[in-house]
This record gives C-alpha cells, sequence and structure tokens, in this order.
C-alpha cells in the first residue's frame, strides 16, 4: 500500500518515539519518566465511584448527544462563567473526546489544504502534526525573549490564506503564561484579519495567577473570532477517559461539530460522566493538585538550581520545565537516546517543539514523585 506523503514523511510522532526509546532500555534503575505529560496521581474518589456506577448504567453504552451530554455542557459553561467573570451558554460549549480532538475538529472546519495557520514557537507538537496532516502550511511565530509572542511581529505573518493563529497558554513546552492584554492583542489582531484566533487553555488552573485569564468571552467584537479550548485531563486526573471541550460562537460550534461526528460521533459518555463529576464534587480536589504540581515545580527548580550536568531551565510553569541542555556538540536526539539509555532519565527533544535543533529538552516534572525529582540532579550530573 503506498501512504500518504503528509503522514508518513511530515508528521512523526515525539511520545511514540520516546515510548521507542525506553524499549532499547538495558539497564535496571528505576526510569524517571520526564516524557508525556500525565498526572503522577489518581482521581479523586468521587469522579472513581461516579464511574464505577456509571459503568453499570443501562445506558452506559449508549451513544451521547453529539456535542456532549446536556448536564455536562451546563455545568461546564457556568465553571467556564466563573472562571472568566463573563457570560457563557451551554451552546457555546462543544464537548470532545480530549483537547487533542477540540483542537483537531476546529481546526479542520476551518482549514483547507494550501491554507496557512500560524503557531507560537516551540509549538505544541500534535498542534503542528495535525495541521500538516490537514495539508496546511504552517508559518512559526518566533517569541519574545521571555517566551511571550508579540501579536505585532504575526502581523507579517499574515496572508490571504492565513485561517488561524493558536496559542498555547500556560504553554507546552515552556509553561509560561500569556498575559491577558497579549492574548487581547491577539484577539484584535485576529478580528482585523478574518482569522480565528485559537487559545488552547489546557493548562489553565495551572497558572500561577488566580482569576481570569482573559476578558475574550466577555467582548462581543471578539466573539465571533475566538475558540478556547479546554482539558479535563489534568484537571481531575483523568486523561485515559479522553474528555475535553472547544468553547466559541454558534458558527463555529456547528461547522466543527460536523468534523467531530466523523471521526467521534460523540465524546465517550464514561469520560463526559467522569468529567461532569470532577466539576460537581471535585473542585476542592482540583485546586489541591494544582497546588501539589506548583510544589513538584518549586521541588524541580531547587533540584535544578545549580545546573546539574550544565542542565539549565530557561522557563518553567504547568507541568514543564524547558530546560537547555549542553552538549552543543551533539544533536539533541543523541542526548535525549543518551539520557535514556544511559542515564535512565526519559525526556522530550526541544526538536519536537522547534523547527531547529537550539539544545532544549522538555521535561514534564509533574509526572513524577517528589522523592524522582530529588534523584534527577544526580542523574542529569552523571552525563559527561
Ligand atoms: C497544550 C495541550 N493541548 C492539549 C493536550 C491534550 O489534552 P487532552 O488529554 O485533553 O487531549 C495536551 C496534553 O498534553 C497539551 O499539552
Amino acid at each position: 500500500m503506498r501512504f500518504s506523503e503528509r503522514i508518513s514523511d511530515l508528521v512523526h510522532s515525539p511520545i511514540g518515539a520516546a515510548h521507542a526509546l525506553v524499549g532499547l532500555r538495558t539497564n535496571d534503575r528505576q526510569l524517571l519518566d520526564l516524557s508525556q505529560a500525565a498526572p503522577s496521581f489518581p482521581p479523586s474518589d468521587a469522579v472513581m465511584r461516579r464511574i464505577a456506577e456509571v459503568a453499570c448504567e443501562p445506558d452506559a453504552g449508549r451513544y451521547p448527544p453529539q456535542p456532549g451530554l446536556p448536564e455536562l455542557r451546563r455545568v461546564f459553561a457556568q465553571d467556564l462563567a466563573e472562571g472568566y467573570e463573563a457570560e457563557i451558554k451551554p451552546d457555546s460549549v462543544l464537548i470532545t473526546a480530549g483537547c487533542n480532538q477540540a483542537f483537531c475538529v476546529v481546526a479542520s472546519s476551518l482549514t483547507s489544504p494550501g491554507d496557512e495557520a500560524i503557531l507560537v514557537a516551540p509549538f505544541y507538537f500534535n498542534h503542528d502534526m495535525w495541521l500538516k496532516i490537514e495539508g496546511v502550511t504552517v508559518r512559526y511565530l518566533q517569541p519574545e525573549a521571555d517566551l511571550v509572542p508579540d501579536p505585532e511581529r504575526a502581523q507579517s505573518l499574515i496572508t490571504e490564506k492565513t485561517k488561524l493563529i493558536t496559542l498555547v497558554t500556560p504553554g507546552n513546552p515552556t509553561g509560561v503564561t500569556i498575559p491577558p492584554d497579549i492574548i487581547h492583542g491577539f484577539a484584535d489582531l485576529a478580528a482585523r484579519n478574518d482569522v480565528a484566533l485559537i487559545v488552547d487553555e489546557t493548562y489553565r488552573s495551572f497558572r500561577d495567577e488566580s482569576g481570569s485569564a482573559h476578558q475574550l468571552f466577555n467582548n462581543d467584537d471578539w466573539a465571533s473570532d475566538v475558540i478556547s479550548l479546554h482539558s479535563f485531563s489534568k484537571d481531575f486526573a483523568i486523561p485515559g477517559y479522553r474528555c475535553g471541550a472547544a468553547v466559541g460562537g454558534q458558527p463555529a460550534i456547528t461547522e466543527a461539530l460536523k468534523v467531530l461526528d466523523c471521526i467521534a460521533i460523540s465524546a465517550p459518555r464514561i469520560g463526559q460522566e467522569a468529567a461532569l463529576a470532577g466539576l460537581r464534587h471535585a473542585q476542592e480536589w482540583r485546586v489541591n493538585q494544582a497546588a501539589r504540581v506548583k510544589d513538584l515545580e518549586r521541588q524541580f527548580l531547587g533540584a535544578m538550581e545549580t545546573e546539574p550536568g550544565g542542565f539549565k531551565v530557561v522557563s518553567s510553569g504547568a507541568y514543564f520545565g524547558w530546560v537547555q541542555h549542553p552538549h552543543i556538540d551533539l544533536p539533541t536526539e543523541d542526548v535525549v537516546r543518551k539520557l535514556v539509555l544511559d542515564h535512565d532519565v526519559l525526556t522530550i527533544p526541544g526538536t519536537a517543539f522547534t523547527s531547529d535543533d537550539d539544545a532544549m529538552l522538555r521535561l514534564s516534572f509533574a509526572n513524577l514523585e517528589p522523592e524522582e525529582i530529588s534523584e534527577l540532579p544526580h542523574r542529569l550530573s552523571e552525563f559527561a
């Protein structure tokens, strides 16, 4: 058979590559897995109880309503309305099988092959991969020195073919939170140029700042151009139940739903019930776990303070440390390989998030237990 060149030549899975490296290990020492961003803790009791209960309900296996369970859309709209101090209607919420799927259905509903999209570098690799699968040309907006992008600089990347700009805040892989005024600057830019602004807010609960992440839902000028994406994976530690959401104006939801219809029909009921139980019964738990991740970050920064082995944290936040390695004579992929095979530390190479090799690594410290973070500097120091 002959595969699509867009997939075989342009798209490579960094998580797949990381897992393949683990398969080559011969060491017995426990692996410090800082690769995929995944909660290291189980969901709250309330969420687990509800999952078990739903599994025994007679309609558990039925197709749920396509845009999502009405009660989940209602309760999540209310949760967002409180979080953003804005009016958000249940109809504005499309429930998907995770935030990745939310991005895919939204991006597909906006683009045709040959169109262009803007991602901020370093970008989230699944966004880049999906756009390439769709035959969209990606233009990369380089951020400023503080890793925050400048909307004015984005203007020069916009052409007649540009259909969307995507921001990720807090960022994956940098952890950097984009300040509200910058997000608003991008919304103005999007409105001026008639392109969509997609804001992936998977890590919203893990910001340093409390209060509203932006005012995008409060301004009618932006309502038709902005789509905000959400994930329940990290907030309620249910990544395997696959539940997320796209929030936007009615036309955006209607078009994205057509794509969802083809690829998933609807998000799985059990994941939706898990998210709903989280929203209803695990709000305090959600705040406590975000604080726990913040503690892990503090511990990670403490462990990395002396730049063990010459590895230096450039930025951090949410689940991630964005770390520069000192081995500029080696391709970063080789550094990652050596870290796994010789030092039992699994990371994702920065080249998964950038077009050039800038000697960077992503370390998902939130995957680890505190004692594993204490061990990290010793392993990094071993790297000669
Ligand atoms: C920026 C970003 N968006 C989306 C996702 C995927 O989230 P979900 O598990 O809800 O599909 C991730 C997960 O790592 C992410 O980092």
